[in-house]
């Protein structure tokens, strides 16, 4: 055995950590918007109706727990799909347009039930760089930090493409385009789907066209992370960017997960799709994709499998889940105004953009020594990067948080 010594302590993760400072923080009015998980009005982590419901039945009618195929629930992978491509339930519905050239879309993708969306990035992620040789990931400025994490983790070198742009608050489109332009070829992107963590600035339908056309232009491997589905204009809405993807005829990959607009976080839920050029090689895929995860972990849980496949085919509470997903984007989108609000009345003018960006987090334009301020003198949990979890914010804390960061930048 050799020796432990050099074995140095993990000072913990980035955004996970904050969530341990919070705890130990004993100031009563501390606010944690570290995080990115939605709170309710009353600050508390719901449980969607639908959610609670779909429990119950289960409960009532136990059954046994054998192992799922190693590419998880048949069922879950098909509302996956329907779910991320938007396609129809049965195989006998209409279809979306075929590409010229290629097998209908529905023939075509690969999907995988996965342990929530960084699941998906790590069994993409494994899958590249051991069938493909990938070796090199871009991610935006900034990005997720578990992005880095994942992808190093798995062996690959992390670079970045432009991304922010700070001084005119928006995506910095033609820098981005630029540097994906100078990538080599089978470079691995990663791509926000809809909004865009950490900064909630997301690409209009024409660039995610410029983008697109530029993956394909330089044979990158479009990854698309869509973790927050639902939380910028609506399921399908949020769709943009895949369908934008799907229409250049393309092959590209999608993580998705459960863990925020269904809240089943604890779960681990979600999924991993290849869109492939051909339903033989989409079959390949799927074999090597359910290689991964029988050398990583064997085969997925089936609980989560079990509530998301109740909520989604069950149609009231379908209805109520998405009833109460639109009522989550409608308050954060409330809050979001509130703090813009709270922020001017204490003479801060200059944070409007808040109202603009899309999904649970805000670039609040603070910078790290800030942002630590923010913190330690004021009980308000943001992440050094300067990002906010703006769906906790509720009727109760967004005053003193706009006090708060009113007191950071004035001073
Ligand atoms: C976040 O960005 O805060 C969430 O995606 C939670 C996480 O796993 O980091």
């Amino acid at each position: 055995m050799p020796s432990f010594d050099d074995i140095e302590f993990y000072p913990g993760d980035p955004i996970f950590g904050l969530t341990d400072m919070f705890r130990a923080d004993q100031r009563p009015d501390k606010v944690n918007l570290g995080v990115g998980i939605y709170l309710d009005e009353l600050g508390r982590l719901p449980l969607p109706e639908a959610v609670r419901v779909a429990e119950q039945r289960l409960a009532e009618q136990p059954a046994p727990r054998g192992y799922l195929p190693m590419g998880g629930d048949p069922q879950l992978v098909q509302l996956v799909q329907q779910m991320v491509f938007g396609l129809p339930a049965t195989e006998d519905a209409a279809m979306p347009e075929p590409v010229e050239g290629l097998d209908p879309l529905h023939q075509r993708i690969a999907t995988v039930q996965t342990l929530g969306g960084s699941g998906a990035l790590k069994e993409g992620a494994d899958f590249l760089r051991a069938l493909l040789g990938a070796s090199t990931v871009a991610l935006s400025d900034p990005s997720w930090a578990n992005h880095a994490a994942i992808f190093g983790g798995a062996g690959y070198e992390v670079v970045s493409y432009r991304y922010h742009d700070a001084q005119n608050h928006r995506v910095d489109v033609d820098g981005m385009i630029e540097d994906l332009l100078a990538m080599a070829p089978g470079t691995v992107v990663v791509l926000h789907a809809c909004c865009h963590n950490p900064t909630g600035y997301d690409l209009s339908a024409d660039e995610w066209v410029r983008v697109a056309e530029a993956c394909a232009q330089r044979e990158l491997v479009p990854f698309l992370d869509m973790a927050y589905q639902g939380f910028s204009r609506g399921l399908d809405e949020d769709r943009v960017a895949v369908d934008t993807f799907v229409a250049t005829g393309q092959r590209f990959f999608v993580g998705n997960s459960f863990s925020k607009n269904i809240g089943l976080y604890g779960e681990r839920i979600g999924g991993l799709s290849v869109v492939c050029a051909s339903r033989d090689e989409a079959t390949r895929v799927h074999s090597q994709l359910c290689r991964v995860i029988r050398t990583n972990y064997s085969c997925p849980p089936s609980h989560g499998a079990q509530v998301v496949k109740l909520v989604l085919t069950d149609a009231e509470l379908r209805a109520s889940w998405e009833a109460e997903l639109e009522q989550m984007r409608l308050r954060i989108r409330r809050m979001r105004e509130a703090l813009d609000a709270g922020l001017r009345a204490e003479g801060v003018e200059t944070m409007g953009f808040v109202t603009e960006q899309a999904g649970m987090f805000s670039y609040c334009g603070l910078d790290m020594e800030q942002m630590q301020r923010l913190r330690s003198e004021q009980g308000v949990y943001g992440t050094d990067d300067g990002r906010l979890c703006v769906a906790g914010l509720n009727g109760d804390n967004v005053a003193k948080v706009a006090r708060s960061i009113a007191a950071i930048v004035t001073s």
